[in-house]
């Protein structure tokens, strides 16, 4: 009688014990993936010790009844207490082990700001159906993006910015359907948008700033309608701003600025009242700037310097309600500089080397 009460105890025991950690595979996926790198500061991986890597192994988190590990958020910029103690941010070396692709039911993977993990992106990482964040950003890691990215069905963040990825965008990416934002800012990517480009729908911010990306930009962005934020700057980007990029109803960032465009701005981008920062400098855009400023332009960036404006400062100008910073110098602006409130507090500089404008900053007319 008591021996069964202690072997069903025992049973018990195994069973809870069996169901209320991480299960093996896992556990030995984290470990080859905290065997690839090497983090000699703040000493994270060795909480990475234990049977149970659903307690208390940092960044690491579970699903509280399937004990599968469902986030790994690794960040060396953080506000944790582990960094505010030693005064410092990450610092990483070593690369991102395959091994990470055993975590099948993984939705979360933050490896960011870490500095120095290099190597490549493992490509079977786009096994992983659930994952839902992927942060590379930060880091020394280069080769391509995998082939196979548009097979992650439950992507809402990409961030691979701040490494050093070369390739192209992969064509796969459209068929990321609920991708919200995507950043692969300052790295080494190539080739053109894909056409279809516009199929993501659910974009908002599209940051591509500090490539060597070429081509145009694709019509079929105006179909995205949430689009708020677009950085293509510092690019190779030619062709002509499409006029529908100023029917966009909720875009209020537009950055082109460094690339080589050209052409006239389309009325309805200056006109489109949620219109905000505007940042079209240095590039060969031409013709005169559209005279379709009113009470609704708010804008904190006009940025239209080093181009080939010709003609008049639109009068318009003065009707907007709100100018931070506008910068028209570098172009072949001529005549009087209106008059008005949005003018008065800017300085020379915003008006320098241009063909023969006169007026308030500058010389009288
Ligand atoms: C990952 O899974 C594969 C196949 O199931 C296995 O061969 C490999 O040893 C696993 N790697 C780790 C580190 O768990
Ligand atoms: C606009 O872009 C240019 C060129 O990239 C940059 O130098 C400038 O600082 C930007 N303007 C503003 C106001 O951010
Ligand atoms: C600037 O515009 C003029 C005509 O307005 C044109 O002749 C010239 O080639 C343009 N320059 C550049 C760099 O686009």
């Amino acid at each position: 009688m008591a021996s069964s009460l202690i072997f069903l105890t025992l049973l018990l025991f195994a069973v809870i014990s069996a169901v209320s950690s991480c299960p093996p595979s896992e556990r030995a996926a984290l470990l080859a993936f905290k065997a690839s790198l090497t983090e000699s500061y703040l000493g994270i991986f060795k909480t990475w010790s234990g049977f149970n890597c659903c307690e208390n192994w940092y960044g690491v988190s579970c699903n509280p009844t399937s004990y599968h590990v469902t986030d790994l958020n690794l960040r060396g910029e953080s506000q944790d207490p582990i960094f505010e103690k030693l005064h410092r941010s990450g610092y990483i070396t070593g690369n991102i082990s395959p091994a990470i692709c055993n975590l099948t039911s993984l939705s979360t993977l933050v490896v960011a700001d870490w500095k120095a993990i290099s190597g490549e992106i493992p490509p079977c990482l786009t096994s992983l159906s659930s994952l839902r964040i992927l942060d590379l950003a930060g880091n020394k890691i280069a080769g391509d993006i995998p082939a196979t990215i548009g097979n992650l069905r439950s992507l809402a963040v990409l961030n691979l910015a701040d490494n050093q990825i070369s390739g192209e965008i992969p064509a796969s990416i459209i068929n990321l359907a609920g991708l919200m934002h995507l950043d692969l800012s300052n790295n080494k990517l190539y080739g053109e948008l894909p056409s279809n480009f516009g199929k993501l729908t659910m974009l908002s911010r599209v940051l591509l700033s500090g490539n060597q990306l070429a081509g145009s930009i694709p019509k079929s962005v105006r179909n995205m309608n949430r689009l708020a934020d677009l950085d293509l700057s510092l690019n190779r980007i030619t062709g002509s701003i499409p006029a529908e990029l100023g029917r966009m109803k909720v875009l209020s960032t537009l950055k082109l600025d460094g690339n080589s465009m050209s052409g006239q701005i389309p009325d309805a981008l200056l006109s489109n009242k949620g219109m905000g920062i505007l940042n079209l400098s240095r590039n060969g855009f031409s013709g005169t700037i559209p005279d379709v400023f009113g009470a609704e332009s708010y804008f904190m960036v006009l940025d239209l310097s080093f181009n080939n404006f010709s003609g008049r400062i639109p009068g318009s100008l003065s009707a907007s309600k709100f100018m931070g910073h506008l910068d028209l110098s570098y172009n072949h602006l001529c005549g009087t500089i209106p008059i008005g409130t949005p003018f008065d507090h800017l300085d020379a500089a915003s008006f320098s080397n241009n063909d023969c404008l006169c007026g308030n900053p500058l010389k009288a007319c």
